[in-house]
């Protein structure tokens, strides 16, 4: 890593780095102006009008309508480009590209542990490839974590019982600091490691370097196995009391109280932990909670083992029109779970 031209910048090492700084420097540039220019004013006027003898009596001040019209409306104008330029950037950094590769964290008192959808494990390190969109798909097992990575210029609460995400591209190959941003407890200040960007050659062979461990999607198949979810939830909607999970993900979902949902990563945690919360439509209160019963992490396996049930032609975005509840979209191909992956 090398110096950066400001002491205390941490390096600037991804796509979305160098427009955070940019905004950045603006609004400290705009506070440094006006502070500036409002000292200068201060000190200009408090020797131009200073009292000059004892028994003055100022002269009245009557208003200004163009100067009031002015410190209105140019302060207004500033803070209005403030507004659309973070706007700007904050939309880049919240909206992960659909072609992301996908990242799975839980946090934990106190470490990170982290999965790769190739099935590789690590702790307090995260291997990426510079080049290659990374998405972070996060949760955590039991305290508010932050996951913050200075030098990306990311960083975004992990909350108990629900997913966020974070993206980024790495730009420089570089070991970069992972800091715990959040308060968690004693070991707070230790929960922290390193993002390692590689170059995309190295990053193949790093990841090829450790392929005994199972994907998540086949791990999370075998939760799915073992908890008898198949009796249910024939993947194509065989066992027809609940609602099919083939092509499923991002799809739009009818519930039994008129309303929609998009089958996102916190709907179908919900699902699972929570079935009663959100009923599809045609189908009874019937499930039990799994809650307590698979970690978060056996939760984001289950997730993978979902997301992998799309079938080949279909985009895991969503169609424009839901689908019939009970019904099987699925093609013959994916009839049974075992047949959809390697
Ligand atoms: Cu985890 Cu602070």
């Amino acid at each position: 890593m090398q110096t950066p031209w400001i002491p205390f910048i941490p390096p600037s090492a991804s796509t979305l780095s160098d427009k955070v700084d940019a905004l950045y420097f603006y609004l400290v540039g705009v506070t440094i102006f006006f502070t500036l220019l409002i000292w200068g004013v201060l000190g200009f006027f408090v020797i131009k009008y200073r009292r000059r003898n004892r028994y003055e009596i100022p002269r009245p001040v009557a208003g200004s309508l163009k100067l009031e019209t002015m410190w209105s409306v140019i302060p207004f104008i500033i803070a209005m480009t403030m507004f659309a330029w973070g706007a700007q950037v904050f939309f880049q950094l919240w909206r992960p590209p659909a072609n992301a590769v996908e990242v799975y964290v839980v946090g934990k008192q106190w470490m990170w542990k982290i999965q790769h959808t190739t099935g590789q494990r690590e702790i307090n390190e995260l291997h990426v490839p510079v080049g290659r969109k990374i998405k972070l798909i996060m949760t955590t097992e039991d305290v508010i974590h932050a996951f913050f990575v200075p030098a990306f210029r990311i960083k975004a609460d992990v909350v108990p019982g629900r997913y966020t995400t974070l993206w980024f591209e790495a730009t420089k190959p570089g070991r970069y600091h992972l800091f715990c941003a959040e308060y968690c407890g004693m070991n707070h200040s230790g929960m922290i490691g390193s993002v390692v960007a590689m170059e995309p050659t190295e990053f193949d062979s790093w990841l090829s370097g450790n392929t005994s461990q199972q994907s998540p999607a086949v791990a999370g198949q075998q939760i799915y196995t073992t908890l008898g979810c198949v009796s249910c939830h024939g993947a194509s909607g065989e066992g027809g009391r609940g609602p099919a999970l083939e092509g499923l993900f991002g799809k739009q979902v009818f519930l039994n109280n008129g309303q929609t949902v998009v089958a996102d990563e916190g709907y179908i945690r919900e699902s699972i932990v929570n079935p009663q919360a959100k009923l599809v439509n045609g189908f009874g209160p019937i499930m039990p909670t799994f809650q307590g019963q698979v970690s978060e992490e056996q939760l984001l396996q289950i997730l993978a083992f979902i997301k992998s049930l799309q079938s080949e032609t279909q985009p895991t975005t969503a169609r424009p029109s839901g689908p019939v509840p009970g019904s099987s979209p699925a093609p013959a191909a994916a009839a049974s779970p075992g047949a959809v992956n390697r």
